[in-house]
């Protein structure tokens, strides 16, 4: 900065380049076909003169331009996709077919339904639970009844500490609903444990029915039956009773 203020450079005037004319300027243009020409198969139209056909009707002249290669690419293209489609697909069996595809996606749907059915199983609750008397279900209930219930109801249900399961008289109501809710809550204060969080909700329901499944099996050594005899007036009956409700006649006696 200060040595171009003690010595500042000369000013030079820009030298003018001239202009070019277009035809010089085109020469000077490399002369290699854009990709565009190429992919056209564009023949530069100077040479026009050496494609023209020979022959010509009503003077009008045919060119003899070549294939274009994006037509070539094309159809080629098409021909080495059937190859590999029929050998990946049919010959080498890698690909899964039609009907394959379809038993994939059927098998893959009844997992989901399976998995969407248990879901739904788990939000059973008291006034969800339905009456289901198929095997399976009463199997299962068999089942658990067998592994938690068997001591104190007796293994037919006939009743030990527990009262008699098989009789028309519930201490705490008779009907789906109103089993399952007491097995769901239990009667704590009574010996009756709450199964709320030892089962889950398929399995309470599942329970529940194979208790219903023990009405009038009359088995022998059967406890008296205790509470009032329900009768399925309203199928829709709810309502639990209290425990204080369904205290045994003989505890009153005692007293
Ligand atoms: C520890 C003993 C015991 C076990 C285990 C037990 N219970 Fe009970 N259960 C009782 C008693 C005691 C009562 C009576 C409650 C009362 O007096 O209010 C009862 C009552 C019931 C009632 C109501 C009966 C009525 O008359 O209303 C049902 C239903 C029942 N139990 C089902 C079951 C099921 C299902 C299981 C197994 C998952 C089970 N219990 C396991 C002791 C038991």
């Amino acid at each position: 900065m200060y040595q171009e203020q003690v010595n500042p450079t000369p000013y030079v005037a820009p030298v003018k380049e001239p202009v070019l004319d277009y035809d010089i300027w085109l020469s000077q243009q490399p002369k290699k076909p854009s990709i565009w020409t190429k992919l056209l198969s564009l023949r530069p139209i100077e040479e026009e003169g050496d494609l023209v056909i020979d022959h010509a009707y009503d003077g009008i002249k045919e060119l003899n331009n070549p294939v274009p290669t994006w037509f070539n690419v094309l159809f080629f293209g098409t021909m080495i996709f059937a190859v590999s489609y029929l050998f990946y697909y049919h010959i080498g069996g890698y690909g899964d077919l039609q009907d394959q595809e379809y038993e994939q996606e059927i098998a893959k749907a009844q997992v989901d339904k399976a998995a969407y059915l248990e879901k739904s199983a788990n939000t059973i609750d008291e006034s969800s639970v339905k009456v289901d008397k198929t095997l399976a279900v009463l199997q299962e209930g068999r089942t658990i009844f067998n592994t938690n219930c068997v001591v104190c109801h007796g293994d037919k249900g006939q009743g030990i500490i527990g009262p008699n399961l098989t009789d028309e008289y519930w201490l705490h109501g008779g009907g789906i609903s109103n089993v399952f809710k007491t097995i769901k809550y239990g009667v704590p204060e009574k010996g009756m444990i709450s199964w709320e969080k030892n089962l889950n909700p398929k399995q309470m329901s599942a329970v529940a029915n194979f208790v219903l499944s023990l009405s009038g099996t009359k088995p022998a050594g059967a406890k008296a039956p205790q509470g009032e005899k329900y009768e399925a007036k309203n199928p829709k009956d709810n309502e639990m009773k209290t425990a204080k409700d369904t205290v045994r006649k003989e505890d009153d006696a005692k007293k």
